[in-house]
């Protein structure tokens, strides 16, 4: 079987941890994330043509600073030290690090003082971003200083007998100019790496591991209308075709159609086994009366894992659950749980695994988010389902606020379809993260008419973020946010007023709840 080379980033703690493993995946090299501490063993297994060390917000002479096993350095691969990585390297090979006279923060110009493998074909000036406390003092042993700034006079070391390599900048974030550059060449020509791994080969793969786990039993999948169930979904049915049954469940509590679009799509021009449940009563009837947002999530998870259950005991003969969980779910590691690690947890479903006794298969769990698009992409999904907003598992109930009735969530229905469909229209869908309407317990006076009203009021929320831990509320044009508000309140009985949401994450969350 085809396994292409492979790069190991050993996990510090530093924030750009997955970017360094995204960025050499982006060469096409394959890349995983281990803990600072994984045994010799266990790297050894990874085969990894060359390690990098990550940043970390310790310094290394702090009493409990992550250091790694230190057979890394007898394994004869070259090792790349990012900032505390190279500090690390410092330290532990024979010079000292101390705490630098002032913290550096931001661009700074690197000057090349001598030619390196890991410089080639970069400019002799060339900015980079700088991000440290620390500084080296003295070199260890066998290094030489290949490159400084103003306010580092060692800002890059190099062993090239021992293919050593220390960077005091960060490669990997696109402030540093040459960054990618400077990964590839470490990646390609000291680590000699060919760009073997694609989104077809891993296709190729993992279609193989799929049907050889499997071996002709039946499969189950549940799909929610976002883009990594879909995926899953798609994969494992090119792998196994109709050994594999998904499973719908209408929870009334999805976006008008977006769901069922997501279904329709996957059946009419893919030919999946879709079984839909309308669960949409059973939903509504535990919520009735329940205001406590987690108490809604408790309930919405519970009430899942039950219909999906159901529906999958009248299966016949299943044995494998297949599930949409990402590589940052599962990397081991504190430092940079993403929001999907929470999110999942209410499609928790170690239960139903073991009560069913079914295996898991998770074809996705080496992939990032974009990585998905592209596998989604590849296997000819079309772009509206690959591009979709995050939609929250718990749905349009944690979008109204307070308890839940039918009446409401048929209200707020109508007016997030607006706000989607005028986003829609004026080309800044793919600009934001999510944007989504949520109506408050609140009402409101107002004139229609000669009329007073006394109605509901829709609170606009629309934001632009990279990965949902943080997220900017978006500067909507006035003209797209007007439209919204003329429309909800023409458009919808039982409400007369709309506002817009401008709270940042931190402090606000995304959801109201
Ligand atoms: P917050 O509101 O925490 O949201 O800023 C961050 C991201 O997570 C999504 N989210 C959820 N997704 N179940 C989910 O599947 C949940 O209970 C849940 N709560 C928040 C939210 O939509 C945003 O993308």
């Amino acid at each position: 079987m085809f396994i292409s080379d492979r790069i190991l980033v050993l996990d510090f703690g530093s924030q750009y941890t997955q970017l360094i493993a995204r960025r050499i995946r982006e060469n096409r090299v394959y890349s995983e994330i281990y803990p600072f501490n994984a045994s010799i063993d266990k790297i050894k297994d990874f085969k990894p043509k060359g390690i990098i060390l990550s940043g970390s917000p310790s310094s290394v002479y702090e009493q409990n600073a992550p250091i790694p096993d230190l057979g890394i350095f007898r394994l004869g691969i070259p090792i790349l030290g990012i900032c505390y990585g190279m500090q690390l390297m410092a330290h532990l090979l024979g010079g000292e690090v101390s705490k630098a006279a002032k913290r550096e923060y931001g661009r700074a110009e690197l000057i090349l003082d001598k030619e390196n493998d890991i410089f080639k074909d970069i400019s002799s000036k060339t900015k980079v971003w700088m991000s440290h406390g620390d500084r080296i003092e003295k070199l260890p042993n066998n290094f030489s200083i290949i490159a400084h700034t103003d306010n580092s006079p060692i800002a890059a070391i190099a062993d090239s007998r021992n293919r050593l390599y220390a960077l005091q900048f960060h490669p990997e974030v696109v402030h540093t100019i040459e960054g990618s550059k400077i990964l590839s060449n470490f990646i390609f020509n000291i680590c000699g790496c060919s760009p073997t791994w694609t989104i077809k080969s891993f296709i190729e793969t993992a279609k193989h591991e799929i049907a050889e786990k499997v071996k002709g039993e039946k499969v189950i999948c549940g799909i929610s209308g976002g883009v990594d169930s879909s995926v899953t979904a798609l994969l494992v049915h090119q792998a196994i075709g109709d050994a594999l049954t998904c499973i719908f469940v209408d929870n009334g509590l999805l976006r008008q159609n977006e769901a069922l679009k997501v279904e329709e799509t996957l059946r009419k021009n893919f030919n999946l086994k879709i079984i839909c449940i309308d669960a949409s009563e059973r939903f509504l009837k535990r919520l009735d009366g329940i205001k406590d947002p987690e108490k809604k999530r408790k309930i919405i998870g519970k009430e899942f894992i039950k219909v999906f259950e159901e529906e999958a005991k009248k299966i016949e003969g299943v044995k494998f659950l297949a599930q949409g969980t990402l590589y940052p779910d599962v990397i081991e590691s504190t430092s940079f749980k993403g929001p999907s690690a929470t999110i999942k947890s209410h499609h928790n479903v170690g239960g139903l695994l073991k009560r069913m006794k079914l295996q898991l298969i998770e074809p996705l769990r080496e992939l990032f988010k974009d990585e998905v698009r592209l596998l989604g992409k590849e296997l000819g999904m079309p772009e509206e389902i690959i591009n979709r907003h995050p939609f929250p598992g718990p749905g349009l109930a944690i979008r109204c606020i307070g308890n839940v009735t039918k009446e409401k969530i048929e209200i707020l229905r109508k007016a997030d379809a607006i706000v989607l469909e005028e986003i829609k229209k004026s080309g800044l869908y793919s600009e934001l993260w999510q944007a989504f309407a949520v109506l408050l317990p609140v009402k409101s006076v107002g004139v229609m008419g000669d009329e007073r009203t006394y109605e509901n009021v829709i609170a606009v929320r629309a934001v632009t973020s990279l990965d949902g831990m943080t997220a900017d509320w978006a500067k909507l044009p006035y003209g797209v946010m007007e439209n919204i508000a003329n429309r909800v309140i023409n458009e919808i009985r039982g409400v007369n007023r709309v506002v817009y949401d401008i709270t940042s994450k931190p402090p606000g969350t995304i959801e109201w709840e």
